[in-house]
C-alpha cells in the first residue's frame, strides 16, 4: 500500500528517450487524484458503492425428505443439516415462506426396498416426491416448487439414468424422466429441474408438459453439471453413495472444460430451457459468468452438499468464521452473475438478511 507523503523511487520512461531513469516520486505524483481507498472509508460509503447484494430473492432451499412420519434425522456428513418426513417438512417450508425464501427444492430418500435397476419408482403417482410435492402446495402456496426428475433417488445403482450392460442408456433414461416430469407437475410441481444430463432431456419434457397442457410449468435446467467429488455428502443424504456402480462422468461434464458448457446451454435454450444451472457452485464461478455473458438467460448457481460441509468443518475447527465465509461465498455468486443460488444455508442466510 502506498502511503501518503513518502517519497518512492519509480522507474520512468521519458517520451523522447526511451531510457529508463529513477527519480523520487510521491504517490499522489504517481496516481493522480485516484484514491479508491477514499469511497472504503466507512460503512456508510462502502454500502453506498457496493456493487452486488444478497437478498431473500435469491434464495433456493433444496431439502431432503424421508418417509414416515414425525422423523427429522441428522445427516453426518452435513452438520446442521437434516431430512424430514413429509409432515415436518411442511412446517419447515411454512416457516421459509415467513422468512421469504423463493422457493425450495425437494429431494427424496427413498426407501431401498423401493429401489430397482431402472428406478421404476419414479413413475408411481404416489411415491415420496409426489406426496411432498401436494403437501407442499396445498400448505404453502405461495412458496416455488422446484423438482429433480432424474432417476438417482430411485435406482439400486445410484445412476440418474437407465443401467443397461454398463452403459447409462440415453434415449429410454429420457423417456422414463420426461414420464417422471409429467408426474411432479401434475402433483403440483412449479419448476421442472432434470439434474441427469442426458441427451434430448429439455425438449422431450418440454413437449411433454406442453402436450399435457402444462404450458405454464417452468423448466431450470442442471445444463452445467460437472462430474464433480463435491457430491459426496449429499450421495449420504440420499443414500445413494454405497450403492453407485462406476462413476457419472459418461453423462456429467469434465471438470477441465468450459467450451462444452456453453454448447449445452445453447442447446437447452433452444430446447425450451427457461433457466440454466451450474453445478458445483464456488469451484465454477467462471461458468457461471460466461453462461450469464453469451445467453442472458436467468442463471442459477447449486452450492452443493461438499461446498457446504467444507466450510462447516473448517468453522468447526475454528479455523474459519463459517458465518462470515457463508456470506461471502454466497455474495461470490452475485458478484459473477448468477441470479440465485442454490444453497443449503438457505434457512440460515433468510434468518440473518431479516435480522
Ligand atoms: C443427482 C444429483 C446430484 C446432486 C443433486 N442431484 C449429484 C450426484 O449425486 O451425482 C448433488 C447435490 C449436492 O451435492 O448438494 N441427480
Amino acid at each position: 500500500m502506498l502511503q501518503p507523503g513518502k517519497l518512492y523511487k519509480c522507474k520512468v520512461v521519458t517520451m523522447n528517450k526511451h531510457q529508463p531513469f529513477s527519480k523520487s516520486r510521491s504517490v499522489d505524483e504517481i496516481t493522480g487524484h485516484r484514491r479508491l481507498r477514499r469511497n472504503r472509508k466507512a460503512d456508510w460509503s462502502r454500502r453506498l458503492v457496493r456493487e452486488n447484494t444478497l437478498t431473500v430473492d435469491d434464495l433456493i432451499w433444496p431439502v431432503f425428505v424421508i418417509e414416515g412420519d414425525g422423523r427429522e434425522e441428522k445427516i453426518d456428513a452435513m452438520p446442521g443439516i437434516s431430512r424430514y418426513s413429509v409432515d415436518m417438512l411442511v412446517r419447515e417450508v411454512e416457516r421459509m415462506a415467513k422468512l421469504g425464501i423463493a422457493a425450495i427444492a425437494p429431494f427424496p430418500n427413498v426407501d431401498l426396498s423401493r429401489r430397482n435397476a431402472t428406478g421404476s419408482e419414479i413413475l408411481n403417482p404416489d411415491n415420496l416426491i409426489c406426496q411432498t410435492i401436494r403437501a407442499v402446495k396445498q400448505a404453502v402456496p405461495e412458496i416455488g416448487i422446484i423438482t429433480d426428475a432424474a432417476l438417482d433417488p430411485f435406482t439400486d445403482h445410484g445412476h440418474d439414468g437407465i443401467l443397461q450392460d454398463g452403459i447409462i442408456v440415453n434415449d429410454a433414461s429420457v423417456e422414463q424422466i420426461t414420464r417422471a416430469a409429467l408426474l411432479q407437475a401434475e402433483a403440483g410441481s412449479d419448476v421442472i429441474a432434470p439434474s441427469d444430463m442426458m441427451d434430448g432431456r429439455i425438449g422431450a419434457i418440454r413437449e411433454a408438459l406442453d402436450g399435457a397442457g402444462f404450458q405454464d410449468v417452468s423448466i431450470m435446467s442442471y445444463t452445467a453439471k460437472y462430474a464433480s467429488a463435491f457430491y459426496g455428502p449429499y450421495r449420504e443424504a440420499i443414500n445413494t453413495g454405497g450403492l453407485l456402480k462406476g462413476d457419472k462422468r459418461s453423462y456429467y461434464i469434465d471438470p477441465g472444460n468450459s467450451d462444452e458448457a456453453m454448447r449445452e446451454a445453447e442447446t437447452d435454450i433452444a430446447e425450451g430451457a427457461d433457466m440454466l444451472m451450474v453445478k458445483p457452485g464456488l469451484p465454477y464461478l467462471d461458468i457461471i459468468r460466461r453462461m450469464k455473458d453469451e445467453f442472458a438467460m436467468p442463471t442459477y448457481a447449486y452450492q452443493v452438499s461438499g461446498e457446504y460441509s467444507m466450510i462447516e468443518a473448517a468453522h468447526a475447527n475454528g479455523w474459519v468464521d463459517g458465518e462470515r465465509v457463508m456470506m461471502e461465498s454466497l455474495l461470490a455468486f452475485k458478484r459473477a452473475g448468477a441470479d440465485g443460488i442454490l444453497t443449503y444455508f438457505a434457512p440460515r442466510v433468510a434468518e440473518m438478511l431479516k435480522g
